[in-house]
């Protein structure tokens, strides 16, 4: 070991599988990884740039990490992810080497060109290690698609992740065999849009189908969907392969044609509905998820109403939602009609009230149910209670034993509120 090193993860679902990859690679230059990322001698910082907000956090972060180096002056403080694209100059004078997704390959060179810290303080000891995934292993990213060829004007991510890339399929059902071997339960396959996933004949229909097929005992889910390439081949899988789990997040963004133009989502709200029909009707029990941007430039109160229309038409399972983030180099940035912070927020507030409120009917409809949940974790607020996920990825509190994660449990659901579930056990 030449020291100790901490990786730091933000944003979304690609971070955390690239997350896995920075960890093999420290572990592969000699690190040990902890959590303590107060006393290590190298932090990496794997970023996100989505929103300010996001950056912001990263913001404060690296400056704890300046206030650490009068203790630790050997620390080496490295940012990948998106940030690391986004805002490259800012963090040239704030970090020791920057490295975005696009060359993240680079890490393990980076690394080796390294002075190796100072040797280990006595006060130190054994610190609580960090194995990646501890908490949930039988649990498993696993990218397909990287990048992004769509442009939507509000979003960084085909700036700093570049176009797409597809992962060969035989190296894909390799990894999962792999997974498999290791006893994962539940792959989630990962792209910006996962749905885009084309190589050599394959596209991702029959990717899917063949995963399905090929590892009958493991679970698939994917993320994310852009509802423009979603074909009736992908709902013909998800409706007859019992593996591919009924879950499915596809962004809606907004409820309005208009503000859908100006986004470039290419689709209109009725395409998306009837899209949303189709998917429905096939897949029964199916957990429809959503991301939503109020507050966009030239938004209207009537465009903003229109959202709220979607969104009790369509009654999500759940959804993600913000409002809309300035990001330097996209498109939108030159869009008229900006609206003023606290108007957007205004907007989000009702948004996220009305969803609550939908949310809730939704749940209720799951009491006295019964469904195969996977055991994840204990619960954050009582230890004797654990966190169990429906097919469809809903969060069910349980009572039960830490013996149980991990494991299938035939549960019955006996209270729902907007956010959670509740069951008991039964034989
Ligand atoms: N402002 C607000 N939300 C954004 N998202 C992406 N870019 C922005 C932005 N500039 C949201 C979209 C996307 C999700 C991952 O983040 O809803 O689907």
């Amino acid at each position: 070991m030449i020291g100790r090193a901490s990786i730091l993860t933000y944003g979304c679902q690609m971070n955390e599988a690239d997350t896995t990859d920075i960890g093999q690679a420290l572990k592969r230059a000699g690190y040990e990884l902890t959590r303590s990322w107060d006393q290590s001698d190298l932090v990496v910082l794997n970023t996100c740039a989505i929103r300010e907000k996001a950056e912001d956090r990263i913001r404060g972060t690296l400056g704890h990490l300046k206030s650490l180096r009068a203790r630790r002056p050997w620390l080496v403080v490295g940012v990948m992810g998106c940030m690391a694209a986004q805002s490259a100059d800012y963090l040239s004078h704030e970090a020791d080497f920057v490295i975005p997704p696009m060359e993240a390959g680079q890490l393990s060179e980076v690394l080796a060109g390294l002075p190796p810290p100072p040797g280990l303080g006595e006060e130190e000891g054994d610190l609580p290690p960090l194995e990646m995934n501890q908490e949930t292993p039988f649990k498993r990213f696993l990218p397909i698609i990287r990048g992004c060829n769509h442009r939507c004007t509000f979003c960084v991510v085909p700036n700093t992740r570049g176009p797409e890339y597809y992962e060969p399929p035989e190296e894909l059902f390799q990894k999962v065999g792999e997974m498999r071997d290791r006893g994962v339960l539940e792959v989630t396959l990962l792209g910006q849009t996962v749905n885009a996933y084309v190589h050599g004949g394959w596209t991702f229909a029959t990717l899917l189908q063949e995963m399905a097929h090929r590892f009958p005992a493991v679970g698939f889910r994917f993320i994310t969907s852009h509802p423009r390439q979603f074909s009736d081949e992908i709902i013909e899988v998800m409706a007859t392969r019992p593996n591919v789990m009924p879950y499915l997040h596809l962004p809606l963004q907004a409820g309005s044609d208009r503000v859908l133009r100006r986004m470039k989502r290419l689709y209109t709200f009725a395409e998306y509905e009837a899209l949303v029909g189709r998917v429905r009707s096939a897949v029964p029990d199916l957990a429809l998820s959503t991301d939503i941007i109020c507050g966009f430039p030239g938004e209207t109160e009537e465009d903003f109403d229109r959202t709220l229309e979607a969104m009790k038409r369509i009654r999500f399972e759940s959804a993600f939602m913000f409002y809309y983030s300035e990001r330097p180099g996209t498109a939108a940035v030159n869009l008229d009609g900006k609206l003023p912070i606290p108007a957007r927020k205004e907007r989000l507030a009702r948004l996220i009230r009305l969803q609550k409120d939908i949310q809730m009917e939704v749940n209720q409809s799951e009491v006295g149910r019964r469904r195969r949940c996977l055991v994840e974790r204990t619960s954050k607020k009582d230890p004797a209670v654990m966190l169990a996920r429906t097919p469809s990825n809903k969060g069910v509190l349980v009572p039960g034993p830490e013996s149980l994660i991990g494991s299938y449990l035939e549960l019955e659901i006996q209270r729902a509120d907007s956010f959670i579930l509740f069951a008991s056990q039964r034989a």
